[in-house]
């Protein structure tokens, strides 16, 4: 509820000449006011509280004061915060002025990659179903999938299994970790070619499909060895729920 709030507020303020700086300024001034805190800021050295990545950058871009926005950009906002030891991990998609029909389709058809990834969660199935889904629907755009990253487990820790890959994959030991419901310590077991590992589950998962509209491939910054960009400078979109298993199917925590 606190990261949703966080996004809510930020889509009040975002617009052309508005700064990354500022925006994850609010990011801490709410974050705190929660009692909370990022757990984006010191993960691995990262400075700052959230990601703002925008246009070619995949995901990861660093806020900074002299970074503003401009009419037509597209910039994805992540917010990760930790309450009472809880991590939850979301984010969405700001288009800035008037953007071109070229980059308002991938952010639409990315938001329909996520929730139809999510619609496809079922308890007792494999994960890799999540990414055969979402590259359906890249393929039939004309997309693609980013391979390098992937979605996680997220509860007690940020980043837990299962791995949660966005790309069609028929590798069993990529594709066949089954999902279970429960709580955040249940024990879940997977079968990875045909061994049976246990491993104690945080059960709710992040599922962020990040598209491209050319090339899959990407690129790290070497300035500040963060920044994901597209190889081939072509666009990048990415929607984020954090999303827990149920009996049933699946409830979406940050919506
Ligand atoms: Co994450």
């Amino acid at each position: 509820k606190v990261s949703i709030n966080i996004l809510d507020e930020i889509e009040k303020m975002i617009g052309v000449g508005v700064s990354t700086g500022e925006i994850d300024d609010l990011v801490v001034k709410i974050t705190k006011e929660a009692g909370g805190v990022a757990a984006d800021l010191g993960y691995e050295g990262f400075p700052k509280s959230c990601c703002t990545s925008i246009n070619d950058v995949i995901c990861h871009g660093i806020p900074n004061y002299n970074e503003k926005l401009k009419d037509g950009d597209i910039v994805n906002v992540d917010i990760t915060t930790i309450i009472n030891g809880y991590y939850s991990d979301m984010s969405r998609m700001f288009m800035i002025g008037n953007v071109s029909d070229e980059a308002r389709k991938l952010c639409e058809v990315t938001k329909e990659c996520m929730l139809e990834g999510i619609k496809s969660v079922k308890p007792y199935t494999p994960v890799g179903n999540i990414g055969n889904v979402i590259n359906d629907i890249a393929d039939k755009n004309g997309y693609s999938v980013v391979r390098a990253l992937c979605g996680h487990g997220v509860g007690l820790k940020f980043h837990n299994d299962p791995m949660v890959n966005h790309f069609r994959t028929n590798r069993k030991t990529l594709g066949n970790s089954a999902l279970k419901t429960g709580a955040i310590t249940s024990e879940t077991e997977i079968q990875i070619t045909g061994v049976a590992y246990t491993y104690t589950d945080s059960s709710p998962k992040t599922i962020y499909p990040m598209i491209n509209a050319g090339s899959y491939d990407c690129t790290i910054d070497e300035d500040d060895g963060w920044t994901v960009r597209t190889i081939d400078g072509s666009l990048s979109a990415q929607w984020e729920h954090t999303v827990v298993v149920t009996e049933d199917g699946i409830e979406i925590l940050t919506l």
